[in-house]
């Protein structure tokens, strides 16, 4: 049966790549977010949300590759309800199989005095004309009524019979503060349903945020009055305190779907886990330990009363199996005497095709690894294959470094980087431990003050000679001076922070190499802002 035809059939709506690539820190080139639209297909996700093309030229060029390169989910591009955004938006989306343009406007009081300044007929014009717009150029056009949920719900309710009017496909209710409790959230639902009848020719959608902590139950809520579509990011990444969790919503469906009427996905839970770590290291958004579904003690036991009932019987304490959301993965598969060819097989087995050059990279840091380690697993090979496609695309390299410690001598480290033109720079610096002597080293090297935030080490596997995989997340000092040939003005008093990650055996290699990965995104973030400020201020009130 397709998901159209099936009533009980609930559409997943990825916005990791739009509303999870908003969170601060956070910026991905477009072959990561490539990288990462491949595997929310290989998990079988209805739509992909890529992102906002008009917000900057990587923007752009990010939706429109995956609109070429992936195929089986719906691509869809955000756009404010204005006719650039839109156009903007239908030609970075156009060459998709299946395209969307998805376009938004504001209903609550709130934002239309505030920050549109505009009048509620202006708000209405404003959606009459971009859903028309839209809708001349894709037969697939979503609707949201921005903080509908703190707008009246008679004023959005005229709000989407326009927009229904006008064709739109999708209504989506954005519960954009994360303000809305579950019932309140259910009863606007079925309010709007009553006050326009024509809802049920559409799909109704659920996008909530996670400000009071309640976006999965929000969403599940929605889905209970009737939404078919749920729009939610991996590791829940997003504004502030993110979207809703996309592995929580579909395990929550996967496991009690079947007590709310056979609500139900079309996901391939077994690919969560993987698409959970793949997040995680491209954005260096750590997934905190007891984070449901995907964090690393998701499915531990640790006292004595449940490690006994488990061993006696699974069912006592685990309401699922850590193989439904492919958290087992970590087959033994290769050792120190595998060869190029059993390197490719076991790539192609994660789902990556790696040929020639590529390939060879692959087998040196595969080699490099397995000389120290006994053995390297699937989820070693994961690891690597990721950091390794991170830096053919990072913007400082680690050339070489020196760390000297001593419990004697304040410890010393010296730091060669090679920049985006191909120089090299060396920095020196004497610190408080072998870790700060490095990053400010590389501070030096690359004539960027930045400033730690976040460090965090932790091991892909739990065995002794583990991989060390380090995240880092780091503040400009001063964002203006780190941004070079766009007109510094621009930034004045904004805050620029930066996420890395890395994996090596060595945990002080690992540290400079997410270091330089936080540095690189914080000033390519920098200069994205100087050169274009990303969200150009307001939809404007006319079109
Ligand atoms: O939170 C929100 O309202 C949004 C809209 C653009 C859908 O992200
Ligand atoms: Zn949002």
């Amino acid at each position: 049966m397709s998901a159209s035809t099936d009533a009980r059939r609930v559409q997943i709506f990825d916005t990791t790549l739009r509303d999870g690539e908003q969170s601060p820190g956070i910026s991905l080139n477009a072959s990561e977010k490539l990288e990462i639209a491949h595997q929310l297909a290989r998990l079988g996700v209805d739509v992909i949300e890529a992102g906002f093309p008009i917000a900057s030229p990587g923007d752009f060029a990010a939706v429109q590759v995956i609109a070429r390169e992936v195929r089986g989910p719906v691509v869809c591009g955000l756009a404010r309800a204005n006719a650039g955004d839109i156009d903007r938006c239908f030609e970075a989306i156009r060459d998709a199989e299946r395209p969307r343009i998805h376009t938004f406007v504001s209903t609550s009081d709130i934002h239309i005095e505030h920050q549109l300044k505009a009048s509620r007929e202006d708000v209405k014009g404003l959606t009459r004309a971009s859903v028309a717009q839209a809708k001349a150029l894709v037969d697939d056009v979503e609707f949201s009524p921005m903080d509908a949920t703190r707008a009246d719900v008679g004023f959005t309710a005229e709000v989407l019979q326009i927009a229904l009017d006008e064709g739109a496909t999708v209504i989506n209710v954005p519960d954009t503060v994360g303000y809305a409790m579950p019932l309140e959230y259910a009863a606007f639902l079925t309010r709007l349903y009553a006050l326009v009848p024509d809802l049920r020719s559409a799909t109704l959608s659920t996008h909530c945020h996670d400000d009071l902590g309640l976006a999965v139950a929000n969403s599940f809520a929605g889905v209970q009055a009737g939404a078919r579509q749920v729009e939610c990011a991996i590791n829940g990444i997003g504004e502030r305190a993110g979207n809703a969790s996309l592995e929580e919503i579909v395990m929550l469906l996967h496991v009690r779907g079947g007590h709310a009427d056979g609500l139900h996905t079309g996901v391939e839970t077994t690919e969560l886990a993987r698409a959970s770590r793949l997040v995680s290291r491209l954005t260096g958004y750590v997934v905190q330990p007891n984070k449901a579904i995907v964090g690393r003690n998701a499915f531990a036991h640790e006292s004595g009363i449940h490690q006994d009932g488990v061993l006696k019987d699974r069912s006592t304490f685990e309401i699922m199996d850590a193989r439904t959301v492919g958290l087992e993965t970590n087959a033994l598969v290769l050792g120190k005497h595998s060869g190029r060819a059993a390197l490719k097989a076991a790539l192609e087995e994660l789902g990556y095709a790696v040929e020639g050059q590529a390939l060879n990279a692959a087998f040196t840091r595969f080699k490099d690894v397995a000389d120290r380690k006994k053995s390297v697993s699937a989820m070693d090979l994961e690891a690597l294959v990721t950091d390794e496609l991170r830096t053919e695309h990072a913007g400082w390299t680690i050339e070489w470094f020196d760390v000297e410690a001593s419990s004697r001598r304040p410890p010393h480290a010296t730091v060669a980087v090679k920049g985006p033109d191909g120089d090299v720079t060396e920095g020196s610096f004497t610190g408080d431990g072998p870790v700060d002597a490095i990053f400010k080293a590389l501070n030096a090297a690359t004539g960027v003050d930045g400033r730690l935030r976040e460090f965090r080490v932790d091991a892909v596997t739990g065995e002794a000679d583990a991989l060390g995989e380090v995240s880092v997340v780091l503040e400009l000092g001063d964002p203006a001076a780190a941004v070079r040939n766009v007109t510094p003005g621009l930034l004045t008093g904004e805050r620029v922070t930066g996420a890395g990650q890395a994996v090596a055996t060595d945990i002080i290699a690992a540290a400079a190499t997410a270091y330089a990965r936080a540095l690189s995104n914080a000033v390519s973030k920098a200069t994205t802002l100087a050169a274009a400020p990303a969200v150009p201020a307001l939809p404007s009130p006319t079109p």
